[in-house]
């Protein structure tokens, strides 16, 4: 028996309620905002992410899915969406329109992690960003899609926690203190920040190793080390939470795990879904575009994940809208019957009411249990006698009565009593 590989899962039916709430519920956010739809690959050349994402990252040490594909090329299913919408912004010349470019996107995302609850091999992002405008403003709104969204979701133990991570100019002076500050406490850290320090120094804040935090909880402060221009920004970010209500923590260890983040960062989280877990994370990237090989543009998003999302609903017992199911069932009795039910099935579809359609040589009593299964409100019937008299024996399922209703008058008795509700005889 084959099963789906480790770490990705089959999105069921029965999961559906959920996944097509939140995504309408992701459209209706990002359109109340005014950003608009962009979808790209779910692959992209290898490089785009070693140049974007940034070699030393866990993503691009450890969790890429790359491969050549037959025709040579190198190949990365996307591991983020950052890199690749950054890579469309330049490809189409969208820096003519006018800027900010605000874009969202929703789709899989690929990373060869440790399967755990709430971390998948394949999951699933709903992912934002605006480029082109540096305005805190700007990263004040885009923090504010993903709450507003959460908000909508009825999410409750909301948290949000922000960071400014610097710019070249000021973090270089940072990472020469902290690493200065390690250096005299090398002996009580773990391997991985002894690895960290050397390739990646910044991200020794983020250990989740317990004989780290004390280490951790005595380093020195980014902000701290922020230049002017980084200081303004994420003052002017603060202010702009303030002026909204959108209370905040200042997380001095929240540092994110890509290499492209400049000045602002953040990450929010929900009661029930563990405290390593982010709902949504995100930064501004002021320096990427260029790294792609593009003039200074600046940006800023987010990624949240889907799964993430519907488990936090879950663990809250936030039940999603039921979707709708069909109203109608087409039964027949008599084998002359069938294709003539089979052709009244079509017609209803056609005329916008949704209908099954009892297949096989099933037996009424068998064909009615399936309609009642299906949660239909009337079964049609159509017998050898309903064919002769220009019939259709119409059940309603809810009121258990029935009656005779005129072939041609079938549809507009159906959307009549569909669309008032009321059961047939009451
Ligand atoms: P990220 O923090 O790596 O950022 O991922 C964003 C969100 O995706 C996380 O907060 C989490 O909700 C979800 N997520 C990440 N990995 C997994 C996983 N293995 N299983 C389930 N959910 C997961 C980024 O990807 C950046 N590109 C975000 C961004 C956009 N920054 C600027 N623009």
């Amino acid at each position: 028996m084959y099963t789906a590989p480790r770490g990705t899962h089959d999105i069921l039916p029965e999961e559906w309620p959920y996944w097509r709430y939140v995504i309408n519920n992701i459209h209706e956010t990002a359109a109340l905002f005014g950003f608009e739809q962009i979808d790209t690959p779910i692959f992209e050349t290898t490089s785009l992410y070693i140049r974007g994402v940034g070699e030393g990252t866990d993503i691009v040490d450890k969790e890429m899915y790359s491969f050549q594909d037959k025709g040579g090329e190198e190949i990365t299913l996307r591991p983020e969406f950052t890199a690749g919408v950054m890579r469309a912004y330049l490809e189409h010349g969208m820096r003519v329109r006018p800027q900010p470019v605000k874009l969202y996107s929703i789709g899989p995302i690929f990373r060869f992690e440790r399967p755990q609850a709430g971390r998948y091999r394949q999951h699933h992002q709903f992912n934002v960003e605006v480029i082109g405008e540096q305005d805190p403003a700007v990263d004040a709104e885009v923090i504010s899609v993903a709450w507003h969204l959460f908000k909508r979701l009825g999410f409750r133990g909301l948290s949000l926690q922000i960071n400014s991570t610097g710019c070249p100019k000021c973090r270089p002076g940072y990472l020469k203190e902290l690493v200065a500050y390690y250096r005299q406490h090398e002996n009580e850290i773990c391997d991985d920040c002894k690895r960290r320090l050397e390739r990646n120094p910044l991200r020794v804040l983020d250990c989740k190793n317990e004989q780290c935090q004390p280490v951790i909880a005595g380093a020195p402060h980014i902000t701290d080390y922020l230049c002017d221009d980084c200081k303004a920004h994420f003052a002017g970010l603060r202010a702009h939470l303030d002026a909204i209500g959108l209370s905040y923590t200042v997380n001095h260890r929240l540092v994110r795990g890509l290499d492209y983040y400049t000045k602002t960062v953040f990450e929010v989280y929900a009661e029930g879904i563990g405290a390593q877990n982010a709902v949504c994370g995100g930064g501004r990237y002021d320096g990427l575009i260029e790294e792609l090989g593009g003039p200074p543009t600046p940006g800023i998003g987010f990624g949240s994940g889907i799964e993430r999302q519907i488990l936090t609903m879950k663990e809250q017992g936030i039940e999603p809208p039921s979707l709708p199911k069909p109203k109608l069932f087409v039964a027949h009795v008599g084998e002359a019957t069938h294709v003539e039910a089979f052709r009244l099935t079509m017609k209803l579809r056609e005329a916008g009411l949704s209908a099954l359609y009892g297949f096989g040589n099933r037996s009424l009593r068998s064909q009615m249990k399936s309609a009642n299964r299906a949660g239909a409100r009337f079964a049609l019937i159509l017998g050898e006698d309903e064919i002769a008299q220009g019939v259709v024996t119409v059940r309603d399922l809810e009121a258990s009565t029935q009656e005779a209703v005129p072939r041609d008058q079938i549809i507009a008795w159906l959307q009549d009593k569909l669309l008032f509700g009321a059961p047939s005889g009451a």
